[in-house]
């Protein structure tokens, strides 16, 4: 892909050539549809013992939003900590006591397992593999990610143009007979973004994020700030409801598997280039070979967060932080927790 049709696939990804079934990224068909991965990690947990008295053991580093899971079931979350790399901090024997264990392959990026294994042996806890950012990635072996636990959630409206989409692989076949029946497929409107992928092919990325910029202007002149505020109810409550959009019904018609793949990759070698020598740090040192990226995470702070942005922002593309952090875990949170930014490679 050329230049400018790599950067303007943010905005418009391009159309699968083939219609292709998410059974076959998972190599079997034990799998329930949601319209979040919140709601999948909800069922997990469920299968996984989480109630009332109950302690559920997350990475400290994690979107606040996901504690909702957690909270709905009644049971309570505990945090271990990560490293700037985003592993584990600690050796496992040091985890607090907790009947599930979530590991997060971050950004796409798979996570060492060995350390949550060996903390599932020791508690008989059970693992589940959160890989809401790593929908096609694999690991060195080339195993798919989210298919290395007993259980493995995924959120495809992440990495997909679908109006909501996430599930749950029941990868351990003993579990299978618990999980609870596919809800219906329910039609849902495509979404706000769509305005963005139909002007995306005529005006370029530049053109794009240009319109992503007015419209954020708007809202700042509106509602006083840029971005929506997070909801203050998000680490007590699930939004909307669990049914999955009427899309996930039937084969995928797009981000196939392997295109989606080499498109994602050439945007993280982009930015790679384009932010070498900014100041600013990559969170992974390197792509593995059968990573699928889901953004470009880098540590940033002060002028080289500006430089950074605005090298990205001159070719149509940008950064968000990531993530907002549990109230919990905010307040001693360490600097490598708040600095993290990702530029993003679907919008
Ligand atoms: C690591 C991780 N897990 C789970 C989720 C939940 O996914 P969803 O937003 O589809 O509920 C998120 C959302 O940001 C996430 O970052």
């Amino acid at each position: 892909m050329e230049e400018s049709g790599l950067l303007a696939s943010v905005y418009q990804p391009p159309r699968a050539r083939r219609a292709w079934r998410f059974e076959e990224v998972l190599g079997h068909d034990r799998l329930r549809y949601f319209s979040l991965g919140r709601w999948a990690l909800k069922e997990a947990l469920r299968l996984a013992g989480a109630e009332p008295g109950k302690a559920v053991l997350l990475p400290g580093y994690l979107c606040r939003e996901v504690v909702a899971s957690v909270a709905v079931l009644g049971a309570r979350p505990v945090y271990y900590g990560l490293t700037p790399a985003l592993e584990p901090a600690a050796h496992p024997r040091d985890w607090p006591q907790a009947c599930a264990v979530v590991a997060v392959n971050f950004f796409g990026f798979a996570q060492d397992l060995a350390p949550f294994e060996e903390y599932c042996r020791r508690t008989g806890a059970l693992l589940i593999e959160d890989n809401c950012h790593g929908l096609f990635s694999r690991d060195g072996q080339g195993r798919a990610l989210g298919c290395r636990a007993p259980l493995g959630i995924f959120s495809l409206r992440k990495s997909m143009p679908l109006p909501d989409g996430g599930a749950l692989a029941v990868n351990d076949p003993a579990l299978w007979g618990q999980a609870a029946g596919q809800l219906p497929f329910t039609p849902r409107p495509a979404g706000k973004r769509r305005w963005l992928r139909e002007l995306a092919p005529i005006v370029g990325a530049k053109g794009a994020w240009s319109a992503i910029r007015l419209g954020r202007r708007l809202r700042a002149l509106k509602a006083g700030q840029e971005l929506p505020p997070p909801d203050p109810e998000g680490e007590a409550r699930i939004p909307g409801t669990p049914e999955p959009c009427a899309e996930l019904g039937g084969p995928q018609l797009c981000a196939e598997p392997q295109a989606e793949t080499e498109r994602r990759r050439a945007l993280y070698a982009f930015c790679a280039d384009l932010l070498a020598g900014c100041g600013v740090t990559p969170v992974f040192p390197s792509l593995p070979e059968h990573a699928t990226p889901y953004l470009f995470p880098y540590h940033a702070a002060g002028e080289a967060a500006d430089k950074a942005e605005s090298k990205l922002n001159a070719c149509g593309l940008f950064s968000l932080p990531w993530p907002d952090l549990p109230v919990e875990v905010a307040a001693a949170a360490p600097q490598h927790y708040k600095d993290i930014r990702g530029a993003h490679f679907l919008w």
